[in-house]
């Protein structure tokens, strides 16, 4: 039965390692590295604790198993001086070489990068459900996919706008939770953290914490550009916007979306801003974009499922449905196609 448990318990294991791109055993940076190596040690040490331990009562068992035709009781040991000595050491030398590297990444990880200026300053504001990064040195805010250079040290602040959420890039660096302050920021609530990516690449980020219906929805992208990518991309997005073409369309657009939404130099920013969307990865989180080596409906069609029913693509979010801010059918098409085509162009092989 024991070996049956232990079967199923290193299947469950063995499941949660199926999705590459949100497992931690694939560190793409030099932070999730080190986790994961503390991990390893970890878990080496409790491996060969575990083999002792079973070695020695398995011989235990077996060399004073009562044996046939005995009755008498056998020689009681009272206390053995040299092996305690023995169990007392050999755990104390193990706790020390597991507390020296985990003190060592704690203190490397709970460093303040945000007053260092070689560092990117990132704001990190978790919504139900949805997240916001805004770049404070560069005046720039987005939504949903975390733009940053590779090779360069992203130091966080975060915070949430309603319950606790929690920041999770698996394979960039462990979990932090975004707190809510409320109106007063100076409860010290707030969070910091860091990480880098030496490589380009799209890393798959989530919510950690239990939010709301949707909690298993709060999904998010970091990718990481060329350091001249990412300037090309702060530039576009300091672009002005880019309106509906249609001069109707673009008034309703305004009127109905842009009240809670920002585009460019336009609009308010309570819900996502939507500059440059039809770049990014997914719409609503969950619906993928079809890109290059991933499946996914095309972003326009997203953008259409989405608008005609937020409701059904993600239960308890704040997105109102389009009908009721006056709408028609029509219309929430053609914003669809214009959202799915506002892309910025800041990839340098795309622009070649
Ligand atoms: Cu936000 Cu779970």
């Amino acid at each position: 039965r024991i070996l049956l448990l232990l079967t199923a318990f290193s299947l469950l294991l063995l499941s949660a390692c199926g999705r590459e791109d949100l497992s931690v055993m694939n560190p793409q940076g030099p932070v999730a590295q080190g986790q994961l190596d503390l991990m390893k040690l970890a878990i080496t040490i409790m491996i060969v604790v575990l083999l002792v331990v079973f070695a020695i009562a398995a011989y235990v068992l077996v060399k004073f198993r009562r044996k046939k035709g005995q009755t008498e009781v056998p020689e009681q040991v009272e206390g053995n001086f040299k092996l305690e000595v023995i169990w007392t050491v050999i755990p104390l030398i193990l706790v020390i070489v597991l507390a020296i590297p985990t003190v060592g990444q704690l203190s490397a990880l709970g460093k303040d990068y945000t007053k260092d200026e070689n560092a990117l300053q990132v704001k990190v504001t978790a919504h139900q459900y949805w997240w916001e990064f805004s770049y404070p040195d560069l005046g720039v805010t987005t939504a949903q996919d975390l733009i940053i250079p590779t090779n360069k040290t992203i130091s966080f602040v975060l915070d949430s706008n309603d319950v606790i959420h929690s920041f999770w890039v698996p394979s960039l660096s462990g979990k932090i939770d975004t707190n809510f302050a409320g109106d007063d920021d100076t409860k010290g609530t707030t969070n910091k953290f860091h990480f880098s990516a030496p490589n380009e690449g799209v890393y798959r980020g989530k919510c950690a914490e239990l939010c709301g219906p949707s909690h298993a929805f709060m999904e998010f992208k970091v990718k990481s550009v060329s350091p001249e990518e990412f300037d090309n991309w702060v530039a576009s997005m300091k672009a002005p916007a880019v309106l509906p073409e249609d001069e109707m369309l673009a008034e309703k657009f305004r009127s109905a979306c842009l009240t809670c939404h920002a585009v460019g130099d336009q609009g308010t920013a309570v819900g996502p801003n939507l500059t440059g969307i039809g770049n990014r990865e997914s719409v609503a989180s969950m619906l993928l974009n079809e890109r290059e080596g991933q499946e996914g409906a095309s972003v326009e069609d997203n953008m259409k499922q989405w608008l005609h029913d937020p409701q059904k693509v993600k239960p308890g979010n704040k997105m109102p449905d389009p009908i009721d801010l006056g709408l028609t059918t029509e219309e929430i098409d053609a914003i669809a196609e214009y959202l799915a085509s506002y892309k910025l162009d800041y990839e340098t092989n795309s622009a070649d």
